[in-house]
């Protein structure tokens, strides 16, 4: 997988975006592959996919960190039962280790995580651009980055700011589903960020012919289908990782991960 040059999509008056970017091209020389994991649209399976693709890779051999930059609404500690916090007396800040991958949000950094966070989108940049800078992930295989919903602040910033491999947009069967999903597509191709494939969540089992039709406009594969399965409400409600105790759900997200990683 190789690396666009997204600023071309960028307005040129964007000086301090494109240092930013430069310097953080630099920073994360040491990270392989930056995979966002996104959709427009709320609810669809996005932390979801993140974690249990993050731990897929992981089981696999692969180094892999795992980011929230849903800074709105950070849940990726409660999905993986981490209430642990970033120690932040010392900079760079250490991602937080669960079972092999690294874990950082800014959940992890704040004293009371259920409180609403109410910021307007230069916040939003400028938090996950600090995150960026502040932590040292190390050397890794893969970046999964676990995308808010919507086509605005958090996920514009990461398309400015980092150069990624692509993001895997997450959609379900309905309707409703793939035409935001496609928005969420659409947005990467206007930003000249790749698109890697498309993930079915909530499946029947073979992908909707909503899902077809997302991928004929996206022109992008489908790289799985996971099933409707309430073992992920049982297990990520505790703080388990499905794929980490669930043969089913394992083997849907090792065809997946396979499918990424070629
Ligand atoms: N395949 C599935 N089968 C059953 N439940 C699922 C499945 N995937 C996700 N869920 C459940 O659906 C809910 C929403 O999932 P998740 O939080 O991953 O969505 P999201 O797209 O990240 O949401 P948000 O837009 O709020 O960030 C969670 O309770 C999760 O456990
Ligand atoms: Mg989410």
């Amino acid at each position: 997988m190789g690396e666009q040059d997204s600023s071309k999509g960028m307005h040129p008056s964007f000086a301090g975006v494109i240092q930013q970017r430069a310097r953080l091209r630099d920073k994360l020389a040491r990270i392989k592959h930056k995979i966002g994991v996104y959709s427009a649209k709320g609810g669809v399976g996005k932390t979801t996919v993140a974690v249990n693709l993050a731990y897929t890779l992981s089981k696999m051999g692969k180094s892999v960190g795992l980011l929230d930059a849903d800074i709105d609404c950070p849940n990726l500690p409660m999905f993986l039962g981490i209430e642990e916090r970033i120690d932040t007396s010392s900079v760079p800040f250490k991602p937080v280790v669960k079972e092999g991958v690294r874990v950082a949000s800014t959940a992890m950094l704040i004293d009371e995580a259920s409180k609403p966070i109410i910021w307007r989108g230069p916040m939003i940049t400028k938090m996950l651009g600090e995150m960026f800078e502040g932590i040292d992930w190390g050397e890794l295989d893969y970046l999964i980055i676990d995308l808010s919903p919507g086509t605005s602040d958090a996920p514009l910033t990461i398309m400015q700011l980092l150069h990624m491999d692509g993001f895997v947009i997450v959609t379900t069967p309905q309707k409703i589903a793939s035409v935001n999903s496609g928005r969420s597509g659409l947005m990467a191709r206007k930003l000249n960020v790749s698109l890697l494939g498309v993930v079915e969540n909530m499946s029947g089992g073979a992908p909707s012919s909503n899902t077809n039709e997302l991928l004929g406009v996206l022109g992008t594969d489908l790289l799985g289908t996971v099933s409707l399965d309430d073992n992920f409400n049982r297990l990520s409600d505790s703080g388990k990782v499905p794929v980490l105790h669930s043969e089913k759900i394992r083997k849907e997200f090792e065809e997946i991960a396979r499918k990424l990683v070629s």
